[in-house]
């Protein structure tokens, strides 16, 4: 008996030595009073053998074998609890072994939330850290707007209560589009070239824009008549945007369309009507301009000068000579000279029926067509229903080597070189497709197609 206490004082004053450990575990008996009380009641064979477990932020719940008294006897079960707010670091359960030690050492730890990231513009502040129970409370640097939970607190689960806080730029960017007067198309064109200052955009966070767009034609560009719509955009980094509009309008002056003269045409520059056009006039083979041979469109949307028009060239058929004759016609005429010893010579007939189907084929063509009748002594020629003097006449036919006892024709072109001559009718068809290979046609064909002036 006496050394069975021996022991256990011996084991007693072992533990009492091993108090140095520190922080939540098993502590050894209080006191002696207590290992008296203990030790009287040793004797029924289940004494105490391993130290009393005391569980600090937490608890233990222990069953001894055979239902002991005392939970330290050997074989004691012990199920390790936390308080709320803690966790158990080593195993959940110990036992009381035979070297009267348990198991393991258990102990309940603060719970630890995730360590929190710092919102990019903004920052928190927290009164314990990331352990439970902490609250944090976000902020957001000027211009940005918390989104998420101001406050998180660090819950038992070891998560964060609510959604950790963002900063965000939501407020657009400012921007403010120029005011454009209206513009008058420039002279002679239909378009005004207008300019203005890109409108600067600012920020209300950062101050960093990201994109500014335009829809609608830039500064700089020619706009055609009308109304133009503008319209900026500026993007900050957080993709918030404004925008402005203003638009852009041109009018363009007009005068009143001028119409052709008869037996002539215009030609005009731009639309035709618009301020600064100007219109040529031209009048047609044998006609001659009579009148300012173009007129401008001005500011005032008047006319320049007077309308002109187209009178036919003034023929003088009083010429005795031929050469002087012929030469009223240079540059201006083509002649066709139609010669016959009477009027109702068959060739004579045959041909100018077929003239008389293309009349308009030769005022294109810019054709005079002479006739001249007769044998000696009796001669005659006319210009439509104008009248050649006889001497007139028989001066021609010498010049041109023209026989007058049987038909003939002569083509001769605007500088009264003499181009090609018949003794039999021709077609219309050869005889268009001869004069369109003379000198200045090529260009009156040119022009003529753009006019629009043909026959159908
Ligand atoms: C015109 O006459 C020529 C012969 O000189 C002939 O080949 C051609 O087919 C004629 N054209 C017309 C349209 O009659």
């Amino acid at each position: 008996m006496r050394t069975s206490l021996y022991i256990l004082w011996l084991f007693s004053l072992n533990l009492y030595l091993a108090r140095g450990y520190e922080g939540s575990g098993y502590s050894p008996l209080e006191d002696d009073e207590d290992a008296a009380y203990a030790r009287s009641r040793y004797r029924n064979g289940d004494a105490p053998w391993c130290s009393p477990i005391k569980i600090k932020n937490g608890h233990a719940t222990c069953t001894s074998p055979s239902r002991s008294y005392y939970k330290t006897v050997k074989g004691t079960r012990c199920n390790i609890y936390c308080q709320k707010g803690y966790e158990l670091s080593g195993g959940s359960q110990v036992i009381c072994q035979s070297d009267k030690r348990w198991s393991s050492k258990s102990i309940c730890k603060q719970k630890r939330c995730p360590t929190l990231t710092m919102p990019v513009n903004g920052g928190f502040k927290c009164t314990d850290g990331a352990y439970f129970n902490s609250r944090c409370e976000y902020y957001c640097s000027p211009g940005y707007q918390l989104k998420g939970d101001r406050i998180v607190s660090c819950m038992d689960s070891k998560s964060w209560s609510g959604r950790p806080a963002t900063c965000l730029d939501l407020e657009p960017p400012r921007i403010q589009c120029p005011s454009v007067k209206e513009k008058v198309a420039e002279p002679n064109k239909l378009t005004a070239r207008v300019f203005w200052d890109t409108p600067e955009g600012r920020d209300t966070a950062d101050g960093i824009l990201t994109d500014v767009t335009l829809k609608g034609l830039p500064s700089g560009s020619d706009f055609p008549e009308g109304d133009h719509k503008i319209q900026y955009t500026v993007y900050d980094r957080a993709e918030n945007k404004a925008s402005c509009k203003f638009t852009v309008k041109v009018r363009v002056r007009r005068c009143a369309k001028l119409n052709a003269p008869e037996n002539g045409y215009i030609k005009c520059s731009g639309a035709g009507d618009n301020y600064g056009a100007t219109c040529d006039y031209f009048c047609m083979g044998g006609y001659e301009l009579q009148g300012s041979p173009a007129r401008v469109c001005q500011f005032n949307s008047e006319w320049s000068g007077a309308e002109p028009t187209c009178a036919f060239m003034n023929i003088n058929v009083g010429l005795k000579n031929a050469v002087e004759f012929l030469d009223q016609f240079y540059e201006k005429r083509r002649i066709l000279v139609i010669s016959t010893p009477t009027a109702a010579d068959f060739y004579y007939r045959l041909q100018v029926g077929t003239l008389q189907q293309a009349q308009c084929g030769l005022d294109l063509r810019h054709v005079t067509v002479i006739e001249l009748f007769g044998v000696y002594p009796t001669y005659i020629g006319r210009i439509g229903r104008r009248l050649l003097p006889p001497a007139l006449g028989l001066q021609l036919r010498l010049l041109l080597r023209i026989p007058e006892r049987k038909f003939q024709m002569v083509v001769l072109d605007k500088h009264g070189v003499d181009k090609e001559r018949y003794a039999i009718p021709i077609n219309n068809s050869d005889l268009f497709m001869l004069i369109d290979t003379f000198p200045l046609r090529k260009d009156e064909m040119k022009f003529q197609a753009e006019v629009g002036h043909t026959c159908i």
